[in-house]
């Protein structure tokens, strides 16, 4: 088993190794007394795997319940998480007590924002299930529900327990899940770490992806250690997602967050005037990883849709801009520039025949 710890406002330790589901509630109580605890998760996560977290915490002396909700983004809403907040209600849970969420992205952040409102915060566990969620959201504290008016516009900082990654689960993805998290992987190899990247644009690491997930979990350690309230150098994280959020809201999310982030990652490069071999080489890591490349919106469109990002800070916006692969720097941009920025970037894309 490898373990990553987390120095934050509260430390924790990111656990990740074959079978540990059958283990979570042995490796929670390492950190967490046995009480009553609520597992939260939606409903084919909870078709796969309930039962046996379940027994595991049961096993482990938690007294548990749970709480499945339908899957997909369409629920990470006010009114799940009032649901939620009824079921920990009527399981008579205290601040003393635990929410353990089990599952993806929209999983870990309603139930992490849950556990941080309810009596005005109790602790959580984060058990990802999908590659996305184990190499990015379920590290750093981040909890969110979407609004009317936008994604995650409603949230809390609020940190984990424990994070608990079982790689036999994530192998058992389909293949669409492993690229949707395979894009934010090779992000963090494009931000920090050429040996990840060289691995992933392989295409062929899925008996490495253990240490897929450690690397990403060390990079977004080190990153949430230096800013974990996101004033700062946290906004590295959000490399191609400027311009992968603008693509995402054009397809009205028919195209998946990693996706949408690989097109936004090789857009930044070429928009960051980067030498035609390194995009080629991104293109091509993101193509090996069944991810796509570029997007045929229109300018103007893309410049709206990337500005109602909640990023976007009065009239700057601040764009993660690739040198190399394993380095990037900020770069504060007036909101007016931005066109001239996804030009740059399609022109350059045209030029490569990308
Ligand atoms: N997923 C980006 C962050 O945690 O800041």
């Amino acid at each position: 088993m490898r373990s990553i710890r987390v120095n934050a406002s509260t430390d924790y330790d990111v656990l990740i190794g074959e079978g540990l589901i059958d283990k979570a509630g042995e490796l929670t109580k390492k950190v967490v007394r046995p009480c009553k605890c609520l597992i939260v998760t939606d409903d084919t996560v909870d078709e796969l795997y309930g039962d046996r977290v379940q027994i595991s915490f049961s096993y482990a002396g938690f007294d548990v319940t749970r709480f499945a909700f339908p899957a997909g983004e369409a629920s990470k809403n006010l009114s799940t998480l009032s649901d939620i907040l009824d079921a920990l209600g009527a399981a008579g849970m205290s601040r003393s007590d635990l929410i353990v969420a089990l599952g993806g992205g929209v999983v870990g952040d309603i139930a992490g924002f849950a556990a941080a409102i309810y009596t005005r915060g109790i602790r959580f566990a984060q058990i990802p299930t999908t590659l996305l969620a184990a190499v990015d959201s379920s590290v750093g504290g981040k909890t969110a529900i979407d609004m009317p008016f936008g994604k995650n516009m409603v949230g809390a900082f609020h940190q984990p327990v424990r994070v608990i990654t079982d790689t036999d689960v994530l192998r058992d993805l389909p293949a669409l899940q492993l690229s949707n998290g395979a894009a934010e992987a090779i992000k963090c190899g494009v931000l920090n770490d050429p040996e990840l990247f060289a691995l992933l644009e392989t295409g062929d690491w899925l008996d490495r992806i253990d240490e897929v997930v450690e690397r990403c979990a060390a990079y977004k350690r080190d990153v949430v250690a230096g800013d974990e309230f996101d004033t700062g150098n946290r906004a590295f994280l959000n490399l191609g997602h400027t311009f992968g959020h603008a693509i995402e809201h054009l397809s009205h999310f028919a195209l998946l967050h990693g996706q949408a982030v690989a097109v936004g990652t090789v857009m930044a490069a070429s928009a960051a005037g980067c030498p035609g071999e390194m995009i080629e080489r991104l293109a091509e890591c993101m193509k090996k990883n069944g991810l796509p490349v570029r997007c045929d919106y229109p300018v103007p469109e893309l410049a709206r849709a990337a500005l109602s990002d909640k990023k976007r800070a009065g009239g700057t916006i601040t764009l993660v801009l690739p040198e190399a692969i394993g380095k990037c720097h900020l770069e504060k941009v007036p909101v007016k520039d931005l066109p001239a920025w996804f030009e740059r970037a399609l022109a350059a894309q045209e030029a490569l025949k990308l």
